[in-house]
């Protein structure tokens, strides 16, 4: 159980942390004066009556009494915990969260042995990188060189190098009264049980110090210089160094930009290295394991989007789908995962060497999103045109939708999902509500596949040229279709100048649909280009509660995507609107054949079937 955590570090961590800049990342201020000040996030506003201060390093709202330090902001804002709060703004600074407790003898001694592995493997990293600019270390010296990484960049890594014997590191430890035990259990040396004899792990090898995300060395990766096998050798595991939970680089890309958004997640430590050297500092690398729920929950808490690279081969594609897998329960709103596929044959390290840092930067920007890489996993290989190849598609991605946790991009995946196979969202909504009623999703429930057997869409999906359901309404978290355009205008009001002129295609029967009609003439009108003073027109109303709500939710989608998206909702109430009722096609029919059109024989008994229906 974790213990209290002492007053004196929340004392010191306020002391530390910036008020302006915690407030900052979140809301835009403007300097006025000794202080700054911005719209309140806590109520609508239209002049800003927020105001933070430097000097007292506490913010106030003169409209809503908003009032706190930064802790409080964090808790209010981010709706967090207070130890989650205090971890977050100990994290930004690289500051471990300490715990009282006294009455545990068994974590202090956890504690007191951590101190001393991280002692042992900081003297030992420092040791491998003097080796390295010895003379023994010429060789590694000039590997490195034909590797093309420059010295500065060695550095930031603490990269080092062990040297062609057998006993040197443990002879170095050992004369600075480091024991052999100890030395055996944080894996520097090698114990052999036959002879009894110990010797050094790492030899001949250039060495890659693995940190900590408060950058204590605790463990090693270890590269030949040659052809020799195995061409990486990794500290195995210890008190403080567990292979499947730790990724290589995360300290230094922190080191780099203490304000890092995204990291992307490549396979190698090489990689890491010169990605790097090519000015890319935010790559970080498995330990040989592929990416797992604990990496990226560790991520996550960081950063807000993570670039997974593969390889694009098979190998590359499979790694690809398992990340996907274990990504998806962690895709709560605000988060972003993408994939990025590299040419057959090359890897980051290879690749940025080839085409410089920009090109490499391009790749990142236009990795897929999550959503694009499921639907294309997906359709690999299927014949779309047919409905059993749709039905399957669409329960595969149902089956990963299932996976993903309530939000945004949940009810996104369900709309494009029908978009794409022509079934109706609400159809699979329910399918979906149901399976999590049954299966209980936690983290790890999505493993049994949701109500979607192998037999695909179950028969109550109706396919949309056969039925005649309205749009998706607003149901809990789900946003209805015409929300979802109101969003995007909400979000991005430049977005109003690609709309048709008239605006009949917003459905009136939807009360978001009416706001939409009423937020689009505003746009129009112009004067409103911006979130905020939209969120102002309407302040007060319950309007204005609906848009600030969904002003609230992330959108997910990607910038350069939310013009098509707009289009295709569009586009999709059109379709609706031209399915009529049963009155006025009843009307159409009647008004062509007294025109004196001869109907053909399916209109004619569409006439018929309308006449009963309508007289019932
Ligand atoms: P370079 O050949 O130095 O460019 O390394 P690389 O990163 O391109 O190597 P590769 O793609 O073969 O391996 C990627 C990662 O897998 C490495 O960074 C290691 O973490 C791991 N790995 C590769 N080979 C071995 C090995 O022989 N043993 C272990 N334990 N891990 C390995
Ligand atoms: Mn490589």
């Amino acid at each position: 159980m974790a213990g209290q955590i002492p007053q004196r570090f929340i004392d010191d961590l306020l002391a530390r942390v910036d008020v302006v800049e915690v407030v900052g990342e979140r809301v835009k201020l403007k300097k006025a004066g000794r202080n700054y000040s911005g719209l309140c996030p806590f109520h609508q506003e239209k002049t800003p009556s927020f105001t933070v201060s430097a000097d007292k390093q506490f913010y106030h709202c003169f409209g809503c009494g908003a009032h706190g330090n930064g802790l409080r902001f964090l808790m209010e804002y981010d709706k967090l915990r207070f130890p989650e709060a205090v971890e977050q703004l100990a994290s930004r600074l690289g500051m471990e969260v300490p715990r009282e407790g006294a009455d545990d003898p068994r974590a202090q001694a956890r504690e007191r042995k951590r101190k001393e592995g991280v002692n042992l493997l900081e003297l030992s990293a420092s040791y491998f990188r003097e080796r390295l600019k010895m003379p023994e270390g010429q060789g590694a010296r000039e590997y490195l060189e034909r590797r093309g990484l420059a010295p500065e960049v060695l550095e930031a890594f603490g990269v080092g190098y062990a040297p062609d014997a057998w006993e040197s590191l443990k002879r170095h430890l050992g004369e600075r009264g480091i024991g052999e035990p100890v030395q055996v259990e944080y894996g520097l040396l090698v114990h052999r049980e036959e002879s009894g004899r110990t010797y050094d792990r790492f030899r001949d090898r250039v060495m890659f110090p693995i940190r900590d995300i408060k950058g204590r060395t605790i463990g090693f990766g270890g590269r030949v210089l040659g052809d020799a096998k195995p061409k990486y050798l990794n500290s195995p595991e210890t008190p403080v160094f567990h292979k499947g939970r730790e990724l290589y680089g995360l300290y230094e890309a922190r080191q780099a930009d203490h304000r890092l958004e995204r990291v992307v997640i490549v396979e190698g430590y090489m990689d890491v290295v010169a990605l790097a050297q090519f000015g890319i500092r935010n790559a970080v690398a498995t330990l040989g394991t592929s990416t797992s729920e604990e990496h990226l929950g560790r991520l996550f808490r960081m950063v807000s989007e993570v670039v997974f690279c593969f390889d694009g081969d098979r190998a590359g594609r499979q790694a690809a789908a398992r990340a996907l897998e274990t990504v998806l329960p962690l895709m709560i709103d605000g988060r972003q995962a993408r994939f990025l596929f590299l040419p057959e044959g090359e890897d980051p390290d290879t690749l940025v060497r080839r085409e410089g840092t920009e090109a490499f930067q391009d790749r990142i920007t236009c990795a897929s999103p999550l959503s694009e890489f499921l639907f294309d996993q997906a359709a690999a290989g299927r014949d779309l045109a047919h409905i059993e190849e749709r039905e399957r598609y669409a329960s595969q991605v149902l089956k990963a939708v299932g996976r993903l946790p309530e939000g945004v991009l949940r009810s996104l995946m369900l709309t494009e999902l029908s978009r794409r196979t022509g079934v109706e969202a609400k159809d699979f909504s329910a399918l979906l509500a149901r399976s999590d009623a049954g299966a209980g999703r936690g983290p790890h429930g999505g493993e049994e596949a949701p109500a979607v057997d192998g037999a695909g869409v179950p028969a109550s999906a109706s396919f949309q040229d056969e039925g005649d359901a309205p749009p998706l309404r607003r149901s809990g978290g789900v946003l209805s279709l015409a929300a979802r355009a109101l969003q995007l205008l909400l979000h991005e009001p430049e977005l109003v100048t690609r709309l048709p002129a008239e605006d009949d295609w917003c459905p009136e029967e939807d009360p978001d649909g009416l706001l939409c009609r009423e937020v689009i003439r505003l746009l129009r009108a112009g004067g409103y280009r911006s979130p905020q003073v939209l969120l102002a027109h309407f302040h007060g109303s319950p309007e204005g509660e609906r848009l600030a709500a969904l002003a609230r939710r992330e959108l997910l989608i990607p910038r350069h995507a939310r013009d098509a998206e707009l289009e295709g909702l569009v586009e999709h109430f059109r379709q609706y609107r031209r399915r009529r009722s049963p009155q006025e096609e009843f009307d159409a029919l009647l008004a062509r054949e007294r025109a004196g059109e001869r109907l053909s024989r399916e209109d004619r008994q569409r006439l018929m079937t309308l006449i009963t229906e309508l007289h019932r």
